[in-house]
């Protein structure tokens, strides 16, 4: 089995791979313990013939909406009903969102409880379950409210994707695929080998996870709060959330950001950071994830205005990470200019597939 360590400032974790969910579950349970488990896998995995009747079990119905503001009241309502202690846990099986809600609520109910994850998409295996981020929206504002709140202990079970939509999975390739090019040459190269075969050989997907949350670990064991160095992980991120939110979060992240890093792509080249040749060889990675799903239309307009709501951008600069080639990606401030527009509207008129 294969598992690590990530140091972090809060409480240093463990993460494991590991077989089966649901025993492990069921030999990591104490008593008091609350599980919050996304709608669908409470389906699938029907938790009442695993843990024992008077564990409490909350499920969540993912959606923005259910990450917020308004969306945690109940869970912090049924906690308090159910007379959850602070010595007692909380345990997330789901993907971004019910992490997202855990995390949020342990960080904040008595001063901090510890919480367990089991991810269940692939996103969730191979980015958000470390990194200590948490993040709810305000409103119609997302991941306004947040802070860093590591969980004690990750188990990932590949086996749980088995019954994730494709849109999902290629939502999680997009994200890995984010990791191996700020990563550099050599796991371009790896990611242009295994990517093609990776939904079809759990062996080699375990294999990409495994890689992607090792990189992530070096940027975060260096900078956890995001400060310096980890902000490159915001590679076609900006982008990318400007089109998560113009198609109403319709667009999966992973797919949304694998969109992300060829615009910023298309931008470092017109800005003569990045070849034309080093452009299209990313592309050739990235394409396949995005294909099969087309941009819908919408003006340039709606698009700035997204984008100008970036937490990286400075004044009435974008603050745009941006790609020098494989393994060269830093921070640059940008001045959204009508040469700048200009591009964009050459970008979403000629170089991406629309509906
Ligand atoms: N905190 C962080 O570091 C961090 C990082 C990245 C993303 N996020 C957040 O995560 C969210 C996206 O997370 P996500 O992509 O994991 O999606 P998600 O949690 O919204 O789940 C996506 C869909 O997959 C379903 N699902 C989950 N597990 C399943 C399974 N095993 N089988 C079948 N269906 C399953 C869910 O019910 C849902 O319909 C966003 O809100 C994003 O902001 C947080
Ligand atoms: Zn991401």
């Amino acid at each position: 089995m294969y598992e690590f360590e990530v140091r972090s400032a809060i409480r240093d974790y463990r993460v494991r791979f590991i077989d089966s969910a649901s025993e492990v579950l069921l030999a990591e349970l104490r008593p008091g313990d609350v599980l919050l488990v996304d709608s669908f896998v409470a389906k699938q995995l029907d938790f009442s013939g695993v843990v024992d009747e008077d564990t409490h079990i909350i499920e969540i119905a993912p959606s923005e909406e259910a990450k917020s503001y308004e969306g945690v009241k109940p869970v912090i309502q049924s906690l308090l009903d159910v007379g959850f202690r602070k010595n007692e846990r909380l345990v997330a099986v789901g993907g971004g969102v019910v992490q997202d809600v855990t995390a949020f609520v342990a960080s904040v109910m008595f001063r901090g409880v510890e919480w367990l994850f089991f991810p269940s998409t692939l996103l969730a295996q191979c980015d958000s379950c470390i990194g200590s981020k948490t993040s709810i929206n305000f409103g119609a504002f997302k991941n306004q409210l947040g802070n860093f709140y590591p969980p004690s202990k990750v188990f990932i079970d590949l086996k749980l994707l088995e019954s994730l939509p494709d849109k999902e999975l290629h939502s999680g390739l997009g994200e890995m695929a984010h990791y191996y090019l700020v990563s550099g040459e050599e796991d371009l190269a790896r990611f242009a080998r295994e990517a093609p075969d990776a939904l079809e050989d759990h062996e080699i997907l375990k294999g990409m996870v495994a890689h992607s949350l090792q990189i992530k670990k070096s940027f975060i064991e260096k900078d956890e709060f995001d400060r310096t160095e980890r902000q490159v992980l915001n590679y076609g991120h900006s982008f990318g959330h400007a089109l998560e939110s113009l198609t109403s979060y319709g667009l999966p992240h992973g797919i949304a950001v694998s969109y992300g890093m060829d615009i910023a792509n298309f931008v470092s080249m017109k800005l003569g950071l990045l070849s034309a040749g080093d452009r299209l060889r990313m592309r050739e990675i990235l394409e396949p994830i995005w294909r099969p799903y087309p941009l819908p239309s919408f003006d340039l307009t709606e698009f700035m205005r997204a984008l100008r709501k970036d937490k990286k951008n400075v004044g009435s600069q974008l603050g745009l990470i941006l790609s020098e080639g494989p393994g060269n990606t830093s921070k640059r401030l940008v001045d959204v200019t009508p040469e700048f527009e200009g591009w964009l509207t050459e970008y979403f008129d000629a170089e991406v597939p629309r509906a």
